[in-house]
């Protein structure tokens, strides 16, 4: 990753009508629908945008919208990049680095995960109070990083705390329960064993998945105030274990996603 490049990419999306969006979103898995409720929208396709990587999942649609939501201009990833398509570290941020440039002042994230915390249920979502990385790697750990930002990032609280206070009283204004809870990133796409699932309860997991780490890295290398919040679509309980079928995993991600847009929505009016 170079500077140039990045220019290349937000030229090209400035060229189409990304203008100065405040905030960027993402959205994960299952999680599509925000993207539909964008007015005046501006679409541009992953793999139309100059050096972003091509996007494969069929799940996503793979397009990054611009237009205005709660009266405020937000950029939108519909589907987003994951290391067990065989991207890099540094590829599956890019598009993170790439809405920083456009000129969003705050990132919010959302991802569907399995729910380590058996006190939570499928259905439930969770805010992410910090992180456990199990990806085996680092999207800072390139040799120009100190181009870009401070090589040795401090991750004391990662997690904008400022934003998680007031999406924890937006969802008891909204009669919404919102879990707190550490979620922890491995690699996929195998879902876990039950040995797996009792090692991350120990190591103080609440919620695991495939994603969001690495994003909300780069996002506190770019000084981006950022938050996160997990969809829980199983129960990852080991000694109950059952076979994983990942269209009840989109399904319930679905059936829980109109909590996830209330809340984003009601922080985007609030920041
Ligand atoms: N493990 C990892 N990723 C996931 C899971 C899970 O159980 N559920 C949804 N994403």
């Amino acid at each position: 990753m170079t500077r140039k490049q990045l220019n290349e990419s937000v030229e090209y999306l400035i060229e189409k009508g990304f203008d100065k969006p405040e905030i960027g979103v993402v959205l994960g898995t299952g999680l599509g629908k925000l993207a539909e409720e964008i007015e005046n929208p501006i679409e541009a396709f992953y793999n139309h945008i100059p050096y972003f990587p091509l996007a494969t999942v069929e799940f996503h649609a793979g397009k990054l919208i611009f237009g205005i939501l709660e009266g405020k201009k937000v950029v939108v990833m519909q589907g987003r990049f994951h290391l067990y398509e065989g991207y890099d570290l540094v590829d599956v941020t890019y598009p993170i680095r790439v809405m920083q440039r456009l000129g969003i002042k705050k990132l919010f994230i959302s991802n569907a995960a399995g729910a380590i915390n058996l006190n939570f249920k499928k259905g439930d979502i969770m805010l992410i109070e910090d992180h456990i990385n199990l990806q085996g790697g680092s999207p800072l750990a390139f040799k120009n990083v100190g181009e870009f930002g401070n090589r040795f990032t401090d991750m004391s609280e990662p997690y904008d705390l400022e934003m998680r206070q007031k999406l924890l009283k937006i969802a008891k204004n909204k009669n919404i329960t919102l879990r707190q809870g550490i979620y922890v990133s491995v690699v996929g796409p195998q879902l876990e064993t039950k040995a797996e699932y009792r090692m991350l309860k120990i190591l103080g997991a609440d919620a695991v998945g495939m994603s969001t780490v690495p994003e909300v890295i780069v996002a506190n290398h770019l000084n981006l105030p950022v938050v996160a919040i997990s969809v829980l679509t199983d129960e990852c309980d080991p000694d109950q274990l059952q076979a994983v079928n990942i269209a009840e995993i989109i399904e319930i991600a679905a059936t829980a996603e109109p909590k996830m847009i209330t809340l984003f929505r009601e922080l985007i009016k609030n920041v």
